[in-house]
């Protein structure tokens, strides 16, 4: 039966199926977070269950932790792993050098040392993430709970001397209480607008006390892979500096269409 999904749903799904076409029997594989992510982490666990494929997952949240485990994917702690061979992980925004921001579901530190961690990062994604320069979707920027007032202060202060074209932080919010990260930590999210110089931000962003780590992904993707609503994906490669354009069919397996969480 083919597909009925969405067009949104589609561009996930085809990103998520040809970014897989780069796993390995015997890999290691940093899972990411999100709702594209969850496409990659059911088709991966379809094959690890129908086609025998072996591989350790290394999750980036509880949450794909969990999805993982209920598709059947065998998981690690990157402790017991300690380097990867791949992660395939969405994104918030990319641009042409294929600079991220991520962090749009609050997993945005596990989720750099992870990708860090890899040989390789593969970022799924469909075409509306897709920018000239960072900024329009706002900065997550993970920090400690104590005395994060001073911290976002210290950061909005810093962004005085920053090419950036606006500089108000909110607390990310869950309901009435401050959002959690799997760490403990709050998000603020940072509404730039404009990010002229993303990689002298990143550093100053990391020097001020109270920043775990902020969403700014710089030099770490390798690859993009961009889906469509009409199942066609393109895959950009920057070290390669190769663009190939595919077709990706889509058809309804059992289980794979139900019920994503993300
Ligand atoms: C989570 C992330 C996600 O990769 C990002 O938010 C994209 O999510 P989605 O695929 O749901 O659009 O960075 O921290």
């Amino acid at each position: 039966m083919v597909s009925d999904l969405s067009p949104i749903d589609t561009a996930k799904f085809v990103a998520a199926k040809r970014a897989l076409d780069y796993v390995e029997s015997g890999m290691r594989l940093g899972l990411g977070t999100g709702s594209t992510a969850a496409w990659m982490v059911r088709i991966l666990g379809e094959m690890v269950r129908n086609e025998g494929l072996k591989v350790t997952g290394v999750p980036t949240s509880d949450r794909t932790a969990a999805l993982a485990t209920e598709v059947g994917i065998p998981i690690a702690t990157l402790a017991e792993v300690k380097w990867l061979d791949l992660t395939i992980d969405g994104a918030d925004e990319f641009d042409h050098n294929l600079n991220l921001i991520k962090g749009g579901g609050g997993a945005l530190l596990q989720e750099k040392i992870v990708a860090t961690a890899s040989d390789q990062m593969v970022v799924i994604t469909d075409v509306s993430k897709e920018v000239d320069t960072l900024g329009k979707f706002p900065l997550p920027i993970e920090v400690v709970t104590f005395g994060w007032e001073t911290t976002k202060a210290l950061m909005e202060e810093a962004l005085m001397n920053v090419d950036v074209m606006g500089r108000t932080g909110t607390l990310r919010m869950n309901g009435s209480d401050p959002f959690l990260t799997d760490e403990g930590h709050y998000i603020l999210d940072f509404h730039l607008h404009h990010i002229a110089e993303p990689r002298k931000l990143a550093l100053i962003l990391n020097q001020i006390p109270g920043v775990v780590e902020n969403g700014l992904f710089i030099d770490i993707c390798d690859t993009v892979v961009i889906g469509y609503g009409d199942g066609n994906v393109e895959v950009r490669d920057i070290n390669a500096g190769t663009i190939e354009h595919e077709r990706i069919d889509v058809i309804e397996r059992d289980n794979l269409f139900a019920d994503i969480s993300e």
